[in-house]
């Protein structure tokens, strides 16, 4: 890969790693969301789509050649080599320097952070390797624990977009929160 934005690892603990999706991880990615159906589905309607391991394969296949194309990327959230959830930059639009921040963890995983942390090595990564200017999270006005994340990191509720998105049986609002990265590098510099 020739793709000078390439990331494939980012290490975010000493036991919690961030590394691209291959296709060896599919029968890993099939039963974590296997396993989690109920609960995921709820938030991510693209979950009662995969039926087998060759939709968990189809999806990290399509992750890759987002990667190729410079069009965002999707990272599996391993901790102590097990894989415990995804997140993504959804795109990636390099003119106006701004990223989407997608994310989900396996139901057993949940409560400890490790979606927080996941997401702080991401957004680090948006604004000190890719030098992008904005990351927007969205997510649906109800969505209670996503909302958590992005509040705890700091990010700014911009606004509401009505009947954003189609979730199993109606549209729902989403709230579009973003980072921008002199916010960022501001409250970075009060943690140090
Ligand atoms: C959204 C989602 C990833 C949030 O998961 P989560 O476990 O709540 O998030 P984190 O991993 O950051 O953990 C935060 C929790 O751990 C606790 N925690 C423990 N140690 C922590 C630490 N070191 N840092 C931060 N939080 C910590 C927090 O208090 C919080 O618990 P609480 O909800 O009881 O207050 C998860 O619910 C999910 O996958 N939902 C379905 C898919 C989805 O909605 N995706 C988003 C679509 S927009």
């Amino acid at each position: 890969m020739n793709n000078p934005h390439t990331v494939t690892h980012l290490q975010v603990t000493d036991t919690l790693q961030l590394r691209l999706l291959q296709e060896d991880d599919a029968d890993w990615l099939y039963e974590l969301v296997k396993a989690g159906q109920e609960y995921l589905s709820e938030w991510l309607p693209w979950v009662d789509t995969m039926r087998r391991p060759e939709d968990a394969r189809r999806f990290i296949r399509t992750g890759l050649l987002q990667q190729e194309h410079d069009n965002g990327f999707q990272m599996g959230i391993f901790e102590r080599q097990v894989l415990v959830g995804v997140v993504s930059f959804n795109y990636i639009n390099w003119k106006r320097g701004r990223t989407e921040l997608g994310y989900w963890l396996g139901e057993a995983y949940q409560g400890r952070g490790l979606m927080t942390m996941a997401c702080r090595a991401m957004i680090d990564c948006a604004f000190r390797k890719l030098d992008l200017k904005r990351v927007e999270i969205r997510c649906a006005v109800s969505n209670s624990k996503s909302r958590a994340v992005a509040e705890r990191l700091g990010f700014v509720e911009e606004g509401v977009s009505v009947q954003f998105e189609w979730m199993n049986d109606r549209y729902v609002d989403a709230v579009v929160y973003v980072m921008t990265d002199e916010h960022w590098w501001a409250s970075r510099k009060e943690i140090i």
